[in-house]
């Protein structure tokens, strides 16, 4: 049977699966670092959030390529509540994020051609551009105390191929922003060579450093350069499972008509999101109000807590996040990070990511999420951290006995030179 180019050479599961699978098994209870599925993290959902669901307007099917009217208000409306200004009629509603990019790299791109992606970033970027028959191609973020764009990376990455540049703010997981400069920097970037600038901004309601998201890039204030700014219920509202998102589109005025004309038709062929949801969307992005709420006071608290207690280890760092729901950690490299988060899943039950799913350029990094439950993230750190208190007891006590060693050889072999004078 011969299968497309766009799947894998191989479907082969991780290590880390097969070994989460086992443990799940064996009936082991672990903790979970990496859970960032918003409804299985310990939230109050009131019982009578989706209610909206069963609208009886959803009973009746108009179909609209871009959306129903009062919903893509909706959406425009709640980019008013973060103080973005957008009409309804350039908001494009989507099933998810991925049905957004998705939908734009059809509008954008023709197979082989080249999609600029951050790194280290979301490990998914890859699946979605070579779906689309595209290659993705990595620009940098460096840290130094704060994460920045490499600009020299993204000189690099760029080719005739290349037909738009993506970014994530905040990203996943580094948690930084792209800051207005970096943003104009890129937006002449793009505006030189005709690309349009992709943002996902799905993590955007949740600031950790309330000064960096200030500072964050204005998307869609956008006129010089093709723009499209993507958010969704998933992470605003924590509602994933409802799937509706939305494209937000900006740029000069007749290249944003000319991308509208065009991505109606691809809208119009898929028509892929569900009047229910749409009917629903405006109650459920107040309603969900409340989640996003606990969200983000779990989400600073898990950070505090980090932050509060890496800093008692110091052969580990807590990197600088800005936003969003994840934080890396930087470890000591004794072993491959592969090694290192199975060994941590089979001797302290606990789960994190190695930096290498997310493409960071050396080892060693843990990404961990900021969802889960404050006890859990607590007990689960811990456990972490005390790998690497031992580790660093054991590195110390290994440091002397080298020590020891080398005076042994360097005595003996004085000893050796004074019997042969
Ligand atoms: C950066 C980023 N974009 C998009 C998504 C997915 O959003 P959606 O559920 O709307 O497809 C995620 C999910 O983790 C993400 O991290």
């Amino acid at each position: 049977m011969m299968f497309s180019q766009r799947m894998p050479g191989e479907l082969v599961a991780n290590r880390l699966s097969i070994a989460v699978a086992a443990l799940g098994a064996q009936g082991e209870a672990i903790i979970d670092l990496t859970q960032s599925n918003p409804t299985r993290a310990g939230f109050a959902y009131s019982p009578g959030l989706l209610a909206p669901l069963a609208d009886v307007n959803g009973l009746t099917y108009e179909p609209a390529p871009f959306g129903l009217p009062a919903a893509r208000q909706a959406a425009a409306d709640d980019y008013a509540r973060r103080g973005v200004g957008i009409a309804a009629d350039r908001i494009v509603l989507t099933a998810s994020t991925s049905d957004a990019y998705g939908l734009l790299f059809k509008l954008l791109a023709d197979p082989g051609d080249e999609i600029l992606v951050p790194r280290p970033s979301y490990p998914l970027f890859d699946h979605l551009t070579r779906l689309d028959a595209l290659v993705p191609r990595p620009y940098d973020l460096a840290y130094h105390g704060a994460w920045s764009i490499d600009f020299t990376s993204v000189d690099a990455a760029l080719s005739p191929r290349t037909r738009a540049v993506l970014i994530v703010s905040p990203n996943n997981p580094t948690g930084s922003y792209v800051k207005q400069d970096e943003l104009d920097r890129l937006a002449a970037v793009c505006g030189r060579r005709g690309v349009a600038l992709i943002a996902d901004e799905v993590f955007a309601d949740y600031a950790l450093d309330a000064r960096a998201a200030g500072a964050a890039g204005r998307v869609l204030d956008r006129r010089d350069v093709l723009t499209f700014a993507l958010g969704g219920l998933s992470k605003s509202v924590g509602l994933p499972q409802v799937k509706l998102g939305w494209i937000g589109v900006a740029g000069p005025d007749h290249v944003a008509s000319a991308a509208l004309d065009r991505l109606e038709l691809v809208c119009d062929t898929y028509l892929s999101v569900s009047t229910p949801a749409q009917v629903a969307a405006g109650e459920l992005l107040a309603r969900g109000a409340s989640v996003r709420a606990q969200i983000l006071s779990r989400i600073a608290a898990n950070y505090r807590h980090l932050t509060d207690r890496v800093v008692a280890t110091p052969a580990c760092r807590v990197l600088k996040s800005e936003g969003g729901w994840y934080a890396v950690v930087q470890v000591p490299t004794l072993e491959p990070e592969e090694e290192l988060v199975l060994r941590l899943l089979r001797d302290d039950h606990v789960l994190a990511h190695p930096g290498y799913f997310f493409d960071f350029p050396h080892e060693s990094y843990l990404v961990v999420s900021l969802l889960p439950p404050e006890a859990g993230f607590a007990a689960g750190i811990g456990r972490v951290m005390r790998h690497f208190e031992c580790t660093a007891e054991r590195v110390n006590a290994e440091r002397v006995n080298e020590d020891r060693l080398n005076e042994h050889r360097v005595n003996e072999d004085r000893v050796n030179d004074e019997r042969h004078e």
